[in-house]
């Protein structure tokens, strides 16, 4: 097949996925996004053989756009706007989560510093916020206190930008010192790990102490229901467990759509790049596009 990467900086995953795709012998061509230009009805001449794209964007403003030129183009792509929508933004992520009925940690949204407030006094401390856009455990905020709330909602409420006038609030969840890390493809679980850290943000960019992680019967359900909850795709599903709660399980804190690999295929004995490369070689061949597929409950 011919693949054409759309990226602006190629990582070690997109290097991964290269030699994957290359030692296979599939075309790829590498679309660089800050040289594309998108018109209405015809795609630019970097995408005209391509059998599907991989958006591997880091900016989560061009991944948006790019795929929905390209699922207007007709061209598949992995993974699709509907995904992508969904996935890009904390708000509808968590709507999609709950509205398919899968465990989320407790969330409220305000658009006020005094209402964002309100939510934190009901929820108690901590507490979390988050942006909502965003990734890497970036600006996220454990509110231990009301004088910590108000600091940070004013800062929030006077520095931001508009997606700052978002406060996302959510509770905070007594993981046991680490989260769970799930690389699926169209809700099949491909590898999945555990990060530790000791600080409560447990993202892998953060340094967090990395290993595998054995999925259990219910671990599965839960992510082949989020991966559909959201549109399906190659999906980077987060999981908590939560231990010493009365009611013991999971909870899915988000799913991730341009999702990194790299540590997870340190992580684990799975080739992680050859998983995701056969799992696209069967997509493309079965002829269904990814866009097709892609039907979620937002799409
Ligand atoms: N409600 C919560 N309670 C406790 N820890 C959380 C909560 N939400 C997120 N975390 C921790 O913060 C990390 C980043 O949160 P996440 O929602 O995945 O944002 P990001 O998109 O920045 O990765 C998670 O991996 C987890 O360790
Ligand atoms: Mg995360």
């Amino acid at each position: 097949m011919n693949v054409g990467m759309l990226y602006s900086r190629i990582r070690k995953d997109e290097k991964l996925l290269l030699a994957e795709l290359r030692d296979r012998g599939h075309a790829v061509e590498k679309i660089d996004v800050r040289k594309q230009s998108f018109g209405l009805s015809e795609p630019p001449a970097a995408f005209e053989d391509v059998d599907v794209v991989l958006d591997r964007c880091l900016a989560t403003s061009r991944s948006l756009y790019a795929t929905r030129f390209l699922d207007a183009y007709g061209i598949p792509v992995v993974n699709s706007s509907a995904t992508a929508e969904v996935c890009a933004d904390k708000v509808k992520n968590s709507l999609a989560l709950a509205g398919a009925g899968i465990r989320t940690p407790r969330t409220e949204v305000a658009f006020t510093s005094d209402a964002a407030l309100e939510i934190v006094e009901r929820f108690g401390y901590p507490c979390v916020l988050k942006p909502v856009v965003g990734s890497w455990g970036r600006l996220m905020a454990k509110i231990d206190s009301r004088s910590a709330a108000e600091a940070i909602f004013e800062h929030k409420e006077t520095l931001g930008h508009y997606e700052h006038k978002v406060f996302y609030v959510q509770e905070f969840v007594e993981k046991p010192g680490r989260d769970i890390r799930v690389l699926a493809a169209d809700g099949e679980p491909i590898a999945a790990m555990t990060r530790h850290s000791d600080h409560w943000l447990t993202n892998a960019a953060r340094e967090a102490e990395t290993s595998a992680f054995e999925l259990d019967d219910e671990a599965g359900e839960i992510v082949a229901a989020a991966s559909e909850a959201v549109g399906g795709g190659l999906l980077g599903v987060d999981l908590m467990e939560l231990e010493g709660d009365d009611d013991p399980g999971y909870t899915v804190h988000e799913v991730n759509h341009t999702v990194e690999f790299k540590a997870l295929n340190e992580a684990v004995d799975v080739d992680v790049p050859a998983a995701v490369v056969d799992w696209l070689e069967t997509t493309v061949e079965d002829g269904h596009s990814p866009t097709e597929t892609s039907v979620g409950a937002h799409s």
